[in-house]
Parts: structure tokens; C-alpha cells; sequence
């Protein structure tokens, strides 16, 4: 939710450029208005305006900097306190346009904070709570601090979930960097440029070299060097460098036509790395699972679909119930019943889901939970708060809708649920080792539908083209399939989809059913087929355009469809278990195909943004 970027260099490189490019790196994370700002001859000159990057560069220029030009905020957002105009558009500054300041997250005390300051004789231009910020430095400042002890004391008086960048003219050597929930990382090329911001692709092409920011932490950038301090001990810290693995082409779209696309055709690759991850990790994992008496998973949207699949299948060799519950739901439904020292798997792509974070704290703090972190991102918020954590093999996803990193977390779920199978020794070795072949099977039937069928999938969307609700149905485990994939068409084809169980949509949802209503049947040939049969039957009775997702040898389910999707793969209880990797991408593709044909752009669905830092 709203991407901030920062750089300050001794270096001749051009620095609007870097600054459009990054910024547009981190459009996914809001792109309802932008902003960029810097300082030459002891002044400020900003740009920022409301829409789309690319429309306010055609309009501003944004790249074009005055010369001289050593360093740069920028900002692009996504609205959460008053709409997306030029006004609210970040930067912002102080009274005396001298501080300008971009943020990501809520500040929660802004109205007390702004009362404050305008009973002291500030003057406010936006409905924003990042104004404030600008305007209570300098307040510091006014009392004689210098901008570096300003800030500290300014973020201070803070409360809520933020990370700010920060620069002033008359302290145009160094850039302030906050952090406080939101995420904020700093990359250095040493001697030359420092860089800070929300995701490590912005500044990805530059250097590899990164410092991540824990919360209430504050760093001053200079060119090419960075110092940290903490804000609520007073003192100079150190912290540990690290070193970037993804590549540089993860974080471009290089040459497919959007992110979604490039990302669902990097999921063979993601899924092969993540069966790489090692057996030491899973280990744990398994082992604290197989010692705890109650085990909750707890994620949020395409996340909470994962979990939904991996707590199927982790149960099938557990033996034990684990109680799936929405993590902003968590604290408030467990406050008075969740038992001391149970386990918690907590599944989040970017480990930042400020209700996800919240709710593993909760348990960690006052229930004394072991958390056991499944994320896509190392050193995100949630490996901070956890015991274990295991980091998902996806690489950099821009695209908002989470595509690749749902089946790598499916598949880390999966391979901790068989190694459960074999500590426990819940069923014979010769069927784990099916099982697991079957695992090691699922890089392949995706990729094969990635070959072969992308045509067949693109043709579909046209018989769907009028239609504006939809029915995703399933029983057991695919019910995750089918919410999953239905979140998928939602989100970047706007349209009205309802994922549920097939059983259950005879208990109201089957009444909206008329001729033409499309239904699309997830149904691999699993112990639930023969009643989803009856299912399917009952909705075509009435008129439903029936769309199958079935395996390569399926016969009845297919008879009945009007349209069917086939996975090439066998029909089989070993490969069964699995369908929620196997089966998605076909329907990724299905709502990414359909969201270009109807014209919308599937990389940046109206209204969201990808990692969701606000409550
Ligand atoms: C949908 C989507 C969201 C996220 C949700 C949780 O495509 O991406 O529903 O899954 O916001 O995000 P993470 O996994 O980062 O906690």
C-alpha cells in the first residue's frame, strides 16, 4: 500500500530517470497518484499529481530534473486518507517548503497531532495524515533541533504502522529514512549512492547490496553510506548487510505483455525451487506440528486460500484437526478460548499484512504461540515475529493478483504435510514415495498446460464475454481451488464471482441460476467426484453454462460440460492431493485472459494494491 522510494548520490548518473523507473517498479503496490521531489541551489522543485504514472510522466515530465540534482523521494499511492487528488498527492511539505515527505501506512494519532499543530500556527494544504509529519519536524526544527533529531522526535509522537522518507534543503547531504510496521529497505552502493524504499525491485538494477529496516528503526542516508539508529534506545546500531539473490529480470516484465502473465509462466521454475528448499527446514516445521496439540493456520485472501489447501492436506497425514481462521478475525474469535502454547502456521507472500502481523504478535505475546512463518520475502515482519520461517522459492511478484507465490505456498504446505508422513510414519513408505513423486510431478503438468493449452484458454473467455456473475464450484479439498480461482477473476476482471462448496450452493446461491449462467466445476476424480456429478447435474437442469476443470482422462464430468478444461495428468490419488497447484494455472490464466479481452489492465485491479498495511 503505497510505495516510497528514496536515493542520494556523489555520482554523475541520471537521477530522474532512476527515480521514474523505480517508482514504476513499485506501482504495484498503488498507483491512484504520484510524486516526486528534490533539492537543487537551496531549493525544493516537486512534481505530483492524481492518475497513473505513465499519464502524469506524459503530463510533468517526471523524469526531467533540475541539473545538479543529488537526490530524490518520490512516492506513488494508493488513497487511504483523502481521495487521490494533486493536493493529497505525495510529497508533502511544511510551512516553510523546505521539508518534503513521502509515506507509506497510517498514522493513527494524526487529528490530536494536527489540532496540535495548527493551534501552534501551522497551516495545512491536504486531508492527508502524512501532512503532519512534514509539519512536526518542523515544529523540532523551530525549537532548535537540527532535521536528523527533528525527525527522531517527530516520529516519536507517531502512533500507528508507517515508514516515511524524508529530505530538507538546508540538509541536502543526507536523507532521513523511518520504519515503523511498514516495510522499507535500503540498498547501498558503497561510496556512491544509497538508496531506500518499499520493495527491493526499485533499486534491484542498481546494486544487490541491502539493509532491511526493523520497526522503530531510523537510518541517514548519505551518498553511499547509510548509519542507523534506534529510535526508542537513543543510540547508533549496527546492522547486518545482506545480499540480494533475484535477478534482475524477475523484476521486469521481459517481454511478456503484463506481470500476471510473465509471473503464472514463471511458476514451473518457482515450484521446482521451492521443492529445493531444504529437508532441515521442513523439519522443524513437521516437528513442532507433530508436538503441539493445536495447530491453527491463519493467512489473509489468495494466502488464506493456501492455507486452506495445505490444512487438507497436512491433516491427511496428521491426524490432527487445524482450525483455519482469516487472521483479522483471529484475536477477536480466539480472545477467550485459544489455548497456551499451540502453533500457528502463518502463510503471507509479503510477510506484511498488517492484520497478519497483528495476529501472530497477539498469539505470540499473550498466548505464548509458536509461530511458524510461511513467506515469500526474507526479512519481511513476519520472519521477525516468528519462530520458524520458511522462505517460498517464488522470486520477486509485481503483479497484484498473487499467482506464483499461492502455488509455491500450496506446494511448501504440501511437502511439510509428507514430511510429517514420514516422522509419524502415517502410512506405508512405498505410498509416501508415491506421494511424493507425485509432488515432484507438479513443476511438469503445469508446465504442460503452459505449452500447450494457452490458446484453448484464451478462445474460452470469449463464450464468457457477457456475463458479469459467476459460480466457482467445488467439494473437498478444491474448494480452495474453486475460491481461489474465483478471487482470481474478481479482482482483475471485475466481475461477481462466488467460490463455494458445491454441496452447499444448493443452500441458497443455486437460485440465482438461469439459462446461460456460467458455473465453472472443479473436479478432479477424487473421492468427491461421484457426488459432484449430482452437482454438476442439478446446475445444468437449470440452465448452467457448465466449464469443467477435470484431468486428461475424465469422462463424465467432461459429457456434461459445455466447455472443459483438461490437466494433463494421471487420475490418480497421489496426484489428487495436489490439484490445488496443479489446477490453478489454468484458471489464472483463465481470469487473466479474460481481464485483457474485456480491456482491463490485470497488473493494477481498481482499488487494490498488494501488500495490504492498513487495517
Ligand atoms: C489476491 C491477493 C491478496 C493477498 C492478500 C494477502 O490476488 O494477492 O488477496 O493474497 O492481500 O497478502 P499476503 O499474502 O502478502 O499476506
Amino acid at each position: 500500500m503505497c510505495g516510497i522510494f528514496g536515493l542520494i548520490t556523489n555520482q554523475e548518473i541520471d537521477i530522474g530517470k532512476i527515480t521514474l523507473e523505480s517508482i514504476k517498479r513499485l506501482e504495484y503496490r498503488g498507483y491512484d497518484s504520484c510524486g516526486v521531489a528534490t533539492i537543487t541551489d537551496g531549493k525544493l522543485f516537486i512534481k505530483k499529481d492524481a492518475g497513473k504514472i505513465d499519464e502524469i510522466h506524459k503530463k510533468l515530465k517526471l523524469d526531467s530534473f533540475p541539473n545538479g540534482s543529488k537526490l530524490a523521494v518520490a512516492h506513488t499511492r494508493w488513497a487511504t486518507h483523502g481521495p487521490p487528488t494533486k493536493i493529497n498527492s505525495h510529497p508533502h511539505v511544511d510551512c516553510s517548503n523546505k521539508i518534503a515527505i513521502c509515506h507509506n501506512g497510517i498514522i493513527d494519532n494524526f487529528i490530536e497531532l494536527k489540532e496540535d499543530l495548527i493551534s501552534k500556527g501551522h497551516e495545512f494544504k491536504s486531508e492527508t495524515d502524512t501532512e503532519v509529519i512534514a509539519h512536526l519536524i518542523e515544529e523540532f526544527m523551530n525549537m532548535g533541533l537540527d532535521f536528523k533529531e527533528a525527525s527522531k522526535e517527530a516520529m516519536k509522537k507517531c502512533v500507528g504502522g508507517f515508514a516515511i522518507v524524508a529530505c530538507h534543503v538546508d540538509y541536502p547531504n543526507y536523507l532521513i529514512v523511518v520504519r515503523k510496521e511498514s516495510p522499507l529497505i535500503v540498498g547501498i552502493e558503497e561510496g556512491k549512492t544509497a538508496y531506500c524504499a518499499s520493495d527491493i525491485p526499485a533499486f534491484l538494477p542498481y546494486t544487490r547490496k541491502c539493509y532491511v529496516l526493523n520497526d522503530n528503526e531510523m537510518a541517514v542516508l548519505r551518498a553511499g553510506e547509510v548509519e542507523f539508529y534506534s529510535l526508542q534506545e537513543e543510540k547508533k546500531i549496527s546492522k547486518e548487510l545482506q545480499e540480494i539473490e533475484w535477478s534482475i529480470d524477475a523484476a521486469e516484465k521481459g517481454g511478456y505483455d503484463h506481470f500476471m502473465l510473465k509471473e503464472i509462466h514463471e511458476e514451473p521454475l518457482a515450484l521446482r525451487k521451492t521443492l529445493k528448499i531444504p529437508k532441515d527446514e521442513i523439519q522443524k516445521f513437521a516437528k513442532i506440528l507433530v508436538n503441539s496439540e493445536k495447530i491453527y493456520i491463519t493467512a489473509a485472501g489468495t494466502s488464506f486460500y493456501a492455507s486452506l489447501a495445505g490444512k487438507f492436506i497436512i491433516t491427511r497425514f496428521l491426524g490432527k484437526y487445524i482450525e483455519a481462521i482469516e487472521c483479522s478475525e483471529f484475536q477477536i474469535q480466539l480472545e477467550d478460548c485459544m489455548e497456551n502454547n499451540a502453533a500457528v502456521i502463518a502463510v503471507s507472500q509479503s510477510g506484511e499484512t498488517i492484520d497478519l502481523i497483528e495476529a501472530v504478535r497477539w498469539a505470540k505475546e499473550k498466548k505464548n504461540a509458536k509461530i511458524l512463518a510461511i513467506t515469500n520475502i526474507v526479512g519481511s515482519s513476519l520472519t521477525r515475529y516468528s519462530d520458524e520461517a520458511i522462505v517460498t522459492r517464488a522470486g520477486p511478484e509485481i503483479g497484484v493478483a498473487a499467482t506464483k507465490t499461492y502455488s509455491t505456498q500450496v506446494l511448501t504446505l504440501a511437502i511439510i504435510a509428507l514430511e510429517i508422513a514420514e516422522i509419524l510414519k502415517s502410512i506405508p513408505d512405498e505410498e509416501l514415495e508415491k506421494y511424493r513423486k507425485a509432488l515432484a510431478k507438479t513443476p511438469d503438468i503445469v508446465e504442460h498446460l503452459l505449452n500447450n493449452d494457452i490458446k484453448k484458454l484464451k478462445k474460452i473467455v470469449r463464450n464468457l464475454e457477457k456475463s458479469h456473475n459467476f459460480f466457482f464450484l467445488a467439494r473437498g479439498i478444491s474448494i480452495a481451488t474453486a475460491k481461489e480461482g474465483g478471487l482470481k477473476l474478481k479482482e482483475i476482471a471485475c466481475r461477481f464471482v462466488e467460490g463455494y462448496s458445491a454441496a452447499h450452493a444448493k443452500h441458497g446461491p443455486i437460485s440465482l441460476v438461469r439459462k446461460g449462467f456460467p458455473i465453472i466445476f472443479i473436479a478432479p476424480p477424487d473421492e468427491t467426484y461421484e457426488r459432484l456429478v449430482g452437482n454438476v447435474m442439478e446446475f445444468k437442469a437449470r440452465g448452467g453454462l457448465i466449464i469443467s476443470v477435470v484431468v486428461e482422462s475424465d469422462k463424465i464430468i467432461s459429457e456434461l460440460s459445455d466447455i472443459t478444461i483438461r490437466i494433463d495428468q494421471p487420475a490418480s490419488k497421489y496426484f489428487n492431493l495436489f490439484t490445488p497447484i496443479t489446477f490453478i494455472p489454468a484458471l489464472q490464466l483463465l481470469a487473466y485472459f479474460y481481464a485483457v479481452y474485456v480491456g482491463l489492465n490485470p497488473d493494477q485491479p481498481q482499488n487494490l494494491a498488494k501488500t495490504v498495511t492498513v487495517h
